[in-house]
C-alpha cells in the first residue's frame, strides 16, 4: 500500500475541510490578515511531485503549483538536496555588500536561456513585485524618462510601484491614494473577446494604432515614455496569449523611440510555456525581462535580467539584502538542470496532449467560451452565454470549488476564467484525472443553470 504522497492522483478520506483544517482556518482567521484571498480551504502539509496533502490526511492533485511556482513539483529531492546542502553550508551574506559565487553562476545560466547577440546582466530579488520595482527604476535611470505604460488586465504586483502599473481587479488599488504619476494604460489584444473581430494571430492591431496615433499625439510624447511593459501570456487577468505580432509591433516601436520594452516572465517564464521565456515564441528581444515563482521551484528568488548597454546604473543605485540568497540560488540552479534536462520538453509535451483534448470543449460544454495558452499555462474562460459571452464568476467560481471537492487544485484568474498551471513534470494519468474532473464539474455546473 503505497502513503499518501506516492499516489499520482488525488485520494480523499475526509469531508472537506477536514477537522484539523478547520482548526487551522479558525486560527488563521483570528490571527492573519483578511487581506488574503484563500479561494477554498485546503491546508497544506506536506508536497511531493503533483500531490499535496493536507493535514487531515487527504491528498490533492495539484494542477495549481502554488501560483505557477512549483515548476519542478513539490519538494523534488534534487531540489531539497541542493538546499539542505547549502543551508549547511552559508544561509546568508549579503549579495550587495559580498560576493558569493553562486550569483554569477546563476546570472550566466539565466542570461545563457535568452536568445539575443546582446550581453546581458541581472539583479537578483525576493518577489516578483520586487522584480517589477527594480525593472521600473532601472528603466527610469536608464532613459532618463518617467512615463510608463501598462495594460488592462495585467499585474505586476502589489507594491506601490509595481501596484501602479497592475489593473487587475480594481480591489488591489482600492484605498491605496495616489500611485506612481505617468502611468497610462492601455488595453490588451484579448482575442476572444477582440473588439474589432480579430483572431488570436492579429487582435491588436488598433491597439497599437492607438498607442502610436493617440497616446504618442495627444498624451505623452514618445521620448518622455520609460518603459512600455507586458506579460506576453497575462497571467492573473485570465491566461492571455498576446498575438506573437503584438510583440513583435511593441519591440519595433519601443526599439524606435528608445523606449525600454519590459517583459514581466514572473508567471509564465521558466519553461512553463515549452520555452524557457514565453516571449521567445514571439522572437523578440526584450530590453529588461523580470523573473520569479517557477525560478526557484518555491524558494523567493526573482531576478530581473537587462541588456547590458541598460543596466549601466552605478554604485548602491540599486541593492537588497536578501536578493539572491546562497540557499534560494542553490534551489535554482537545481530547478534550471531539471527544466533543462526534461521538464521544459514535457511542458511542452504534455501542453499539446492536454489542448488536443480539451481544445473541442467550447463545443461540447456550453458554459466554456475560450480555452487558451501555450504549454503548461492553459486559460478557461466561462461564460452563461457563448453567444453574448456574457463572463459568469458565480459558473467559475462553481468549477473551482468543485473541482476542489474532487480532490483538483485549479486557481481562478480574472474576471471569469480558470488557470491550469501543474508542475511542469505530469504525466498523462495526471492530465487524463484533470480533464475528466473538470468535464464533471462542467456538467454539474451546467445541470444547476
Ligand atoms: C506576471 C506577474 N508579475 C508580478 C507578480 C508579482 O509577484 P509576487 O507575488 O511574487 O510579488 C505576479 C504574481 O502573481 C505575476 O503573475
Amino acid at each position: 500500500m503505497p502513503t499518501t504522497l506516492e499516489t499520482k492522483t488525488p485520494r480523499l478520506v475526509t469531508a472537506l475541510p477536514g477537522p484539523k483544517a478547520q482548526q487551522v482556518i479558525a486560527s488563521d482567521a483570528k490571527f492573519m490578515s483578511p487581506s488574503l484571498t484563500r479561494e477554498y480551504p485546503l491546508v497544506a502539509k506536506k508536497g511531493h511531485g503533483t500531490i499535496v496533502e493536507d493535514v487531515d490526511g487527504n491528498s490533492f492533485l495539484d494542477f495549481a503549483a502554488g501560483i505557477a511556482v512549483c515548476s519542478t513539483g513539490h519538494c523534488h529531492p534534487k531540489v531539497v538536496e541542493a538546499i539542505q546542502k547549502q543551508a549547511a553550508e552559508l544561509i546568508h551574506i549579503s549579495g550587495t555588500d559580498f560576493y558569493h559565487h553562486h550569483m554569477p553562476q546563476l546570472a550566466e545560466r539565466l542570461v545563457a536561456t535568452m536568445p539575443g547577440k546582446q550581453p546581458k546582466k541581472v539583479f537578483f530579488g525576493n518577489s516578483g513585485t520586487e522584480a517589477v520595482e527594480g525593472a521600473i527604476k532601472l528603466a527610469r535611470y536608464a532613459t532618463k524618462r518617467d512615463k510608463l505604460i501598462a495594460f488592462y488586465g495585467c499585474f505586476h504586483g502589489r507594491t506601490l510601484g509595481s501596484l501602479s502599473l497592475t489593473a487587475s481587479k480594481s480591489t488591489q488599488r482600492k484605498n491605496f491614494g495616489t500611485l506612481l504619476g505617468g502611468v497610462e494604460h492601455i488595453p490588451f489584444p484579448y482575442a476572444y473577446r477582440c473588439a474589432h473581430g480579430h483572431t488570436s494571430e492579429t487582435c491588436g492591431t488598433e491597439i497599437l494604432e492607438l498607442l502610436e496615433q493617440q497616446m504618442f499625439k495627444r498624451l505623452f510624447a514618445p521620448e518622455e515614455i520609460a518603459a512600455i511593459i507586458i506579460e506576453p501570456i497575462q497571467g492573473e487577468g485570465g491566461f492571455i496569449p498576446a498575438p506573437a505580432f503584438f510583440l513583435q509591433e511593441l519591440q519595433r516601436i519601443c526599439n524606435r523611440h528608445g523606449i525600454m520594452l519590459i517583459v514581466d516572465e514572473v508567471q509564465s517564464g521558466v519553461g512553463r510555456t515549452g520555452k524557457w521565456w514565453a516571449y521567445e515564441h514571439a522572437g523578440i528581444e526584450p530590453d529588461i525581462v523580470c523573473i520569479a515563482k517557477g525560478i526557484a521551484s518555491g524558494m523567493p528568488l526573482s531576478a530581473f535580467v537587462a541588456k547590458e548597454s541598460v543596466m549601466t546604473w552605478g554604485r548602491g543605485s540599486h541593492g537588497t539584502t536578501y536578493g539572491g540568497n546562497p540557499v534560494c540560488i542553490a534551489s535554482a540552479m537545481a530547478t534550471l538542470d531539471l527544466i533543462e534536462n526534461g521538464y521544459m520538453e514535457n511542458a511542452r509535451k504534455m501542453g499539446d496532449y492536454i489542448f488536443g483534448r480539451i481544445n473541442g470543449w467550447p463545443q461540447h460544454f456550453k458554459i466554456v467560451g475560450d480555452v487558451r495558452g501555450k504549454g503548461l499555462m492553459i486559460g478557461i474562460e466561462i461564460v452563461r452565454d457563448q453567444k453574448t459571452k456574457e463572463k459568469a464568476a458565480d459558473l467559475r467560481d462553481a468549477v473551482v470549488q468543485k473541482a476542489f471537492q474532487k480532490g483538483l487544485l485549479v486557481l481562478s484568474a480574472g474576471e471569469n476564467s480558470i488557470r491550469v498551471s501543474p508542475p511542469l513534470l505530469i504525466d498523462e494519468e495526471q492530465a487524463d484525472f484533470a480533464i475528466r474532473t473538470l468535464e464533471e464539474c462542467f456538467r454539474e455546473v451546467e445541470k444547476t443553470m
